[in-house]
């Protein structure tokens, strides 16, 4: 069984995938490994070959749960879990990484407008959402824990930054 452990740039997913006792699928590394079309000019990174990817995913699942690590790897199984974080700790962690400021506006606009979730929900029959704001690694990666083994259900819709954000 696979399940996508998705959100914005910078929520957290590699992190609590690593803490996890689960096989990690790292959707970038496969990226990176070939399944591209090579850099996109406009946007400066890889296009991701979404056919190959959805193919060898198939080729790879198993009855061992497996999560799928990546900011589009809700676009692949029947159920995401989304990492959600308060758009101003995310500001925080962005810069924290050097990104631009316009690179820092587009992600904390998407955390803002739900944007991953959305898609989560439109591609996936199961979708859970952890506010991850103010908690530890470790407390979020429980969570993670407790809803793959059926002990928690935080169903999508229970966050909203819309006041902090243009509030
Ligand atoms: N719950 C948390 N509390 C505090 N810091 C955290 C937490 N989760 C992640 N971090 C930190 O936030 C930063 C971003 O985390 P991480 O790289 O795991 O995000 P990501 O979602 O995988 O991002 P990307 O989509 O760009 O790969 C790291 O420095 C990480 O240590
Ligand atoms: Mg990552």
């Amino acid at each position: 069984m696979q399940i996508a452990l998705t959100g914005t740039p910078g929520t957290g997913k590699t992190t609590i995938a690593a803490l996890l006792p689960y096989k990690v699928i790292d959707i970038n590394a496969l990226v990176k490994g070939g399944m591209n079309f090579g850099t996109d000019p406009e946007r400066g990174c890889l296009e991701a070959d979404m056919d190959a990817l959805a193919k060898h995913l198939a080729w790879l699942d198993s009855d061992e749960t497996q999560i799928l690590e990546g900011h589009f790897s809700h676009h692949f199984p029947d159920w995401s879990i989304v990492l959600r974080l308060s758009p101003a700790a995310l500001k925080s962690r962005l810069e924290a990484r050097g990104y631009s400021a316009e690179k820092i506006r587009e992600n904390l606009e998407a955390e803002a407008l739900d944007v991953i979730l959305v898609e989560a929900v439109q591609f996936c029959h199961r979708v859970d959402e952890i506010d991850t704001t103010g908690k530890s690694t470790l407390e979020v990666a429980e969570l993670v824990a407790r809803i793959i083994q059926g002990r928690l259900k935080l169903p999508a819709g229970q966050v909203n930054w819309l006041d902090e954000f243009f509030g």
